[in-house]
């Protein structure tokens, strides 16, 4: 009785063990999702190192006072852009990312994003964005706004003008025009 007792003693501990290891590397794994990346703040400027940049993680950095989101797109991600979302992405060293001011172009709610989908909702009066950040339904206006950038090596300058970006202000694809959500 009292062996059959110890028996089960020892495997409760073990499953404890575990359990206990498995909620530690759960932890890690959520802990490395929320890490923001490496950026550093002045004059205006928010400067984002992108080297440790994972797919389809949305990074959140400040800038002036306002939350910018950031995502490197995945193939996936890629391959549903229409033309205009296309024409929103950000090359940065091979790679492809959105980056744009995460306020919700109707009354300024920050939107989630929901990777799964891979969209963005507004829930204060249910704004849908597509992952490139163009209003698809519901109340929002225009598509979320890309602040001026430059991109350096993969590094990105949240805040300094760059061709590129002159370029996606003419074309009018920052945000500051409607776009037709096409993907
Ligand atoms: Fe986003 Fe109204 S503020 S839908």
């Amino acid at each position: 009785m009292s062996e059959d007792l110890n028996r089960r003693d020892a495997m409760g501990m073990a499953l404890g063990a575990c359990a206990a290891v498995g909620g530690v590397f759960a932890l890690a794994g959520m802990k490395k999702a929320w890490d923001p990346l490496p950026s550093v703040k002045a004059a205006g400027t928010t400067t984002v190192d992108l080297s440790a940049a994972e797919e389809n993680v949305l990074y959140t950095e400040k800038w002036r006072g306002k939350p910018v989101f950031i995502i490197r797109k995945n193939a996936e991600m890629i391959k549903m852009s229409g033309a205009n979302d296309l024409a929103r992405e950000i090359d940065v060293a091979g790679s492809k990312y959105v980056m744009f001011v995460a306020l919700c172009t109707h009354l300024g709610c920050i939107p989630a994003y929901n990777n799964a989908p891979k969209d963005f909702f507004c829930a204060c009066h249910g704004a849908v964005y597509d992952v490139a950040g163009i209003n698809v339904s519901g109340p929002a206006p225009l598509p979320m706004l890309v602040p001026p950038f430059r991109i350096d090596g993969t590094t990105m300058v949240i805040g300094e003008e760059s061709e590129a970006y002159k370029k996606m202000v003419a074309d009018g694809f920052d945000g500051s025009k409607p776009l037709a959500h096409d993907a």
